[in-house]
């Protein structure tokens, strides 16, 4: 059994990339082929044995709430016409034994604000934090359950990391430290948003994390920061100067769904392994004669 047993999904932010798209849906329902983002975030945690979900949802959130509730009527329409493989689909998306607590942000004061709010559902235990909007694939072995095995090993908070171009510094929190195992590094410099003058290295902080409860105490005592939120990046600076955080450079691919490029990219790959569209969009794309 994991060490690690709930994942937090924060997805109360506004969206304000994909609108009108999000206007009343929210972003992490937009699907990559046939399914949802949030979905491939939950199974993502899932894999790596983790039980408890806990949604940090806004106002226009509640399709996320619908998704992951019994659909008591199309189950049953789908019973009665014996369409046996599309009810286990239905079915699959909240597994045996894995449960769902959903929690309202009332108003978008930032992902720090959001992650407080999950304090309730976490209890005094480490816990895991995914934004679905960065979808990362990884066939063998899921991002969460690489970075649960780092959490095992060393019993402190690790966060996912990737490179990204000087260019870029400015939309990630980004951090620094010296290399201590192959993909882990010990943070030391921490950082929201910096330009790239101001960014201690070229290693961006992406959308997971395993954090210890003692994040939650630095969360209350954080001022709002950047963008006028309150930012997980900034309690996480505090927590540095308690106990020691790691940052991990995951294996695989990440894809920012967040933006309209990223949505595209991980459209047409997944669209270019999946079972049933494969062959047929492949002939589609040669077709285009780009
Ligand atoms: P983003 O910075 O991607 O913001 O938030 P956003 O609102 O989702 O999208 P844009 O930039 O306006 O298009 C990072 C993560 O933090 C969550 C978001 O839902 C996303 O998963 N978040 C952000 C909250 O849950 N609450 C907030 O107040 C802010």
């Amino acid at each position: 059994m994991s060490s690690v047993k709930t994942a937090v999904f924060p997805v109360a932010g506004l969206g304000t990339r994909f609108l009108p798209a999000t206007k009343s849906v929210a972003k992490e329902m937009l699907s990559i082929v046939d399914k949802p983002l949030i979905q491939y975030g939950s199974e993502e945690a899932e894999e790596a044995g983790i039980s408890k979900l806990v949604f940090i949802v806004g106002r226009t959130k509640n399709s996320i709430i619908d998704h992951f509730d019994k659909a008591y009527e199309l189950e049953t329409e789908l019973a009665m016409r014996g369409k046996e493989d599309m009810l286990k689909i239905v079915q699959d998306v909240v597994p045996e034994g894995v449960d769902c607590v959903f929690i309202r942000q009332p108003e978008a004061l930032g992902l720090g604000h959001a992650v407080m709010l999950a304090q309730a559902a976490v209890g005094n235990e480490p816990f895991a934090v995914i934004l679905p909007d960065d979808l990362i694939y990884n066939a063998e072995k899921g991002c969460i359950r690489q970075m649960i095995e780092v959490y095992e090993k060393h019993h402190a908070s690790v966060i996912g990391t990737q490179t990204v171009s000087m260019e870029e510094t400015h939309m990630y929190g980004m951090v620094a430290g010296p290399q201590i195992e192959e993909r882990l590094a010990q943070v030391e410099e921490i950082v929201e948003k910096p330009s790239p003058e101001q960014a201690p290295s070229d290693q961006a902080i992406v959308g997971r994390y395993i954090l210890t409860p003692a994040i939650f105490d630095k969360l209350k005592q954080t001022e709002r920061g950047a963008g006028g939120e309150i930012q997980l990046t900034d309690a996480l600076a505090e927590l540095r100067n308690e106990e020691p955080i790691y940052a991990y450079s995951f294996e695989g691919k990440r894809y920012d769904c967040g933006s309209k490029i990223g949505y595209l990219q991980a459209t047409v790959e997944f669209a270019l392994q999946h079972n049933e569209l494969a062959e047929d969009f492949k002939e589609y794309l040669k077709q285009l004669e780009l």
